[in-house]
């Protein structure tokens, strides 16, 4: 049986913890297919109870994993603390200690939400299919030094260092590469060029890399411009591909094109197993608790577990079918504005009866 190292974490983790659970069961009782769940704490809530946001077993635990499931972690409570003892920081270790240097985003507009998008009715009508493709582990994220420092005059300077090497540029770029080989042959690598160097090598190894993918129509654009055409007129990007930060910035812009930030899923993938899924979304303190966080993100993060880890695309398809299904009633949580809003449980039960 897959073995499957389970995040809840905090803030509406927690809410969402038992959507894992009850999917778990469904899945288990409809297929056969069976994963364990190994519930363990990462964030604020392990911060608590050891004073590490990452226990060193918790990440032992992690490695010797089929998959590792992670909901949100973060908090007002531990917003204060020291860089090492913030929830954030138990997260990013985990992701470097994975080496999980792709982090997939797929941003696909449901035609029963088209309501919500921010953008206008006819470029929505042509519906909106987008992956986009962060770089995890390099970058302003983890570059050294990093730090605030006092000067000799009693003023601070705070620094931070965006460091990427070609490695795993290039084998990060070539994830890419293979993705838009496998949809409409449209890259997009998005970077700063104009101005940091990070960026130059990570264009010269994008070109160098694309000799090798001469039916992919490749374009860079500058970051500020990406965040632009991603309003003015999305459908021209098919995968795009960035560093750390921008990645993040922009597939929260992205959010906003289908409707909430309640409905992206991710996958980071590296060379080797266990991969890493996790909602895109962050632990939403405003509302946890509430039973009123959109599952939708967790159920397709879900749905990319079983299809990139364990080879079970049928049943993957089968979550995003049930999904639509429910949508199509008009039925959703408060974030979706649906003619009519039910809570979390309720809404992951309308789905599981779908399935
Ligand atoms: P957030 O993603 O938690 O929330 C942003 C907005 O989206 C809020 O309005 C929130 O209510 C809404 N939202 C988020 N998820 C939703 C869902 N499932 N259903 C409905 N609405 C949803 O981002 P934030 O407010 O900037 O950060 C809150 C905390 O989460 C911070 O501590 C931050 O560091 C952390 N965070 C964690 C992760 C992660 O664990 N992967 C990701 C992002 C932010
Ligand atoms: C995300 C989050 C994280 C990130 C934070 C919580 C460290 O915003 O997963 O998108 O910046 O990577
Ligand atoms: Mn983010």
């Amino acid at each position: 049986m897959y073995k499957v190292a389970f995040l809840p974490g905090d803030g509406i983790g927690q809410d969402l913890k038992e959507v894992v659970k009850v999917f778990r069961d469904k899945i288990e009782e409809k297929y056969g297919f069976s994963f364990e769940l190994n519930e363990l704490p990462i964030g604020g809530n392990a911060i608590d109870s050891f004073g590490d946001p990452l226990p060193p077993d918790v990440l032992k635990e992690c490695k010797n994993s089929d998959a590792v499931f992670l909901i949100a972690v973060g908090g007002p409570k531990w917003d204060n603390n020291p860089p090492n003892l913030r929830p954030e920081a138990g997260l990013l270790k985990l992701r470097k200690s994975l080496n999980v240097f792709c982090n997939i985003r797929p941003i696909k507009l449901s035609k029963h939400l088209t309501h919500l998008s921010c953008l206008k009715c006819e470029t929505v009508n042509k519906g909106l299919d987008i992956v986009i493709l962060r770089e995890l582990t390099e970058g302003l994220y983890f570059g050294e030094p990093r730090g605030i420092y006092t000067q000799p005059d009693g003023s601070k300077v705070a620094i931070n260092t965006m460091s990427y090497s070609s490695t795993t540029i290039e084998k990060f770029a070539k994830i890419g590469f293979e993705l838009a080989m496998s949809r409409k042959k449209n890259l997009t690598s998005v970077d700063k060029a104009n101005v940091l160097e990070n960026s130059r090598l990570w264009r010269e190894v994008v070109e160098n890399l694309s000799k090798s993918y001469p039916e992919i129509k490749l374009n860079h654009l500058y970051v500020d411009n990406a965040a632009l055409q991603m309003i003015y007129d999305p459908n021209q990007f098919d995968v795009i591909i960035t560093e750390n930060l921008f990645g993040d910035i922009l597939s929260d812009e992205a959010a906003a094109l289908v409707g909430s930030l309640g409905l992206l899923p991710s996958a980071s993938i590296g060379d080797n197993k266990p991969f890493l899924y996790e909602p895109v979304h962050g632990s939403a303190p405003s509302i946890a608790g509430k039973n009123i966080a959109n599952p939708i993100a967790t159920i397709f993060s879900i749905a990319l577990m079983l299809r990139l880890s364990f080879e079970r695309n049928d049943i993957a398809l089968d979550l995003e079918n049930a999904v639509e299904k429910v949508l199509e009633t008009k039925v959703g949580t408060a974030d979706l504005k649906m003619k009519n809003t039910i809570g979390t449980r309720e809404f992951a039960n309308e789905v599981l009866k779908n399935l």
